[in-house]
């Protein structure tokens, strides 16, 4: 990503470096300070000294390093990780590596596969209750949201994909040279090296898991180290589930150490990362060692269009106002360009900054809380300089605006309009509550205004004209298109971006063609 906020330096971050003797975090006197009550046993598993999962054990750090993980509503410390290195990821790599070619993954078959891959959608939705709170606690978005969305969608994303697992078939080739019978093989790619960002932590880990194992592929998952919590319980859950020991290996720690070590290693065959477009880029150089496969699912800057023929104008403002507050804006596909045909500029941008007004903010296990903090100190601050130089650049800021509160890392929902199209704020993703509302007249004028991005992830267009929509559909360049809805998943329907929002696609079967090869097979009869 081509930003002009430089990405502050590990040690710039705010995370500390502790000793392993150190222990645990402490996340009961966090949120019980602020009155609000913690399961019991999800405080007792905060308070577990948290280690990787390398070749079916639980194994603390090589240098035996820790790294503080954060509640973003009160920046407390709940919990400290491993601060894994390139030693650690050679451990990792090394399991999954034996796994891949030897022990029961490789002999299982497709059926007893699939039934494993079920039973783990099975486990999440037992675990539904704790696993929300734990994501809520680490990234801070609102426990009631990661329990509707975020843990049922990542469970959902299993079951789907468990019942691919007997439906991987190659093909018959009826060749032009006499006396051959080929067909074709889709075999697993191998070692996986799975990167992920901290939006929506257990479903991007779902996002990644579920597919490659499908696949028969062995992975090393590294969480991001803004929140690495649920994937460690998703780990114990994996294992629960039967999961062999080396298929899946789960190292925490920073992207430039345990991250750079995963996507730079030899014997690493694909990798698949989720984050920041100007890391997917680092990504893919680092690839290029040994030319492994690369699927990258990167940033946006998503234009939602409403035409005035919207019919249903309340509709379409509750529409927008979610495309772009929805996990507090922390979206890769978030609707942050707001292009509004000019007669209803005024009313939906008033609707919209209405809505943004009434979210009631705070720290995510307060049931009342609509909105959380964002995800950590270098997000708020992020955030705040976009918010910044849009001031300066000139633009009109409806509401919002500036952080909310002193402690924590909260952000007004902001509304910004009388933008110009070469501000920071309208080219780049700010990944915040923060959305720019533009007038256009002309359709012949929206689509290159809409598609002048670097971006292709999402767009929506709102409007009763079913021809226009289709056609606005076929001619925006991005991945998905929502029409009159937004934010619309399903574990069915592939995921991805255009231009630099990425490569490849996630969900769907169309993701297993990313963790599968093809071999052909020619026999001389
Ligand atoms: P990031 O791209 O740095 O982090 C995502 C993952 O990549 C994390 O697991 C991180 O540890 C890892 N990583 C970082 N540097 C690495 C390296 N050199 N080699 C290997 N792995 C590395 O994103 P960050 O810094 O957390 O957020 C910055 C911006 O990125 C956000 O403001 C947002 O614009 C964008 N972003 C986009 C996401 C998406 O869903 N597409 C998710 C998260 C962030
Ligand atoms: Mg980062």
């Amino acid at each position: 990503m081509k930003t002009t906020i430089s990405r502050p330096r590990v040690a710039a971050s705010g995370r500390k470096i502790s000793p392993a003797q150190n222990g645990h975090g402490n996340g009961e006197s966090s949120a019980s300070r602020a009155g609000l009550k913690i399961n019991p046993r999800l405080v007792e598993w905060l308070k577990k000294p948290k280690q990787n999962l390398i070749d079916g054990k639980w194994t603390p750090a090589a240098s035996g390093k820790l790294f503080d993980v954060f509640n973003p509503a009160d920046a407390s410390v709940i919990a400290r990780a491993p601060d894994s290195d390139k030693e650690d990821i050679n451990r990792a790599v090394a399991a999954a590596r034996r796994a891949f070619e030897s022990g029961p993954w490789r002999a299982m078959t497709t059926s007893e596969r699939g039934k494993l891959i079920w039973r783990i959608g099975d486990l999440i939705l037992q675990n539904a209750d704790e696993l929300a709170e734990l994501e809520s606690l680490d990234n801070g978005k609102p426990r009631a949201v990661a329990r509707v969305a975020d843990i049922p969608l990542a469970a959902d994303l299993f079951h789907y994909m468990a019942g691919w697992a007997t439906k991987i078939e190659g093909n018959t080739i009826p060749i032009s040279v006499p006396n051959f019978h080929a067909f074709t093989l889709r075999e697993p790619v191998g070692v996986i090296g799975q990167i992920i960002p901290w939006n929506f932590p257990l479903l991007m880990a779902a996002w990644k898991l579920g597919p490659a194992l499908t696949a028969g592929n062995c992975v090393v998952l590294k969480p991001a180290e803004q929140t690495p919590l649920s994937a460690l319980r998703l780990g114990e859950l994996l294992l629960e589930a039967g999961v062999p020991g080396g298929v899946v290996n789960i190292v925490t720690g920073f992207g430039e150490t345990a991250g750079a070590a995963l996507a730079a290693h030899d014997d690493v065959d694909k990798i698949a990362f989720t984050g920041s477009t100007e890391v997917g880029k680092i990504i893919v150089r680092a690839s290029a060692g040994n030319l492994k496969k690369v699927s990258l699912e990167l940033g946006g800057k998503s234009p939602n269009i409403i035409f005035k023929d919207v019919g249903d104008l309340n509709a379409a403002i509750n529409g927008a106002a979610n495309a772009i507050f929805f996990n507090h804006g922390q979206c890769c596909c978030a609707g942050s360009r707001l292009m509004i045909e000019r007669e209803i500029f005024d009313d939906v941008v008033e609707g919209v900054a209405t809505q943004a007004r009434k979210i009631k903010l705070g720290p995510g296990l307060d049931a009342t809380t609509q909105m959380g903090p964002l995800v950590s100190e270098e997000q708020l601050s992020r955030v705040s300089n976009y918010l910044h130089q849009g001031k300066q650049e000139g633009a009109c800021y409806v509401t919002g605006g500036k952080r909310a509160g002193e402690s924590g890392y909260f952000v007004q929902p902001t509304v910004i309009k009388d933008v110009k199209p070469g501000m920071s704020i309208v080219r780049e993703e700010i990944f915040g509550p923060v959305v720019v509302a533009e007038p256009f007249t002309k359709v012949e004028e929206l689509i290159p205004r809409a598609n002048q991005t670097q971006y292709g992830l999402a767009a929506g267009v709102w409007t009763r004209d079913i021809s226009k929509a289709h056609r606005i559909a076929a001619a925006l360049k991005a991945g998905t298109v929502w029409i009159n809805c937004y934010n619309v998943f399903d574990s069915a329907l592939p995921f991805g971006g255009y231009k630099q929002s990425g490569w490849g696609r996630e969900m769907g079967h169309e993701v297993l063609e990313h963790y599968t090869q093809t071999k052909a097979v020619v026999v001389g009869l």
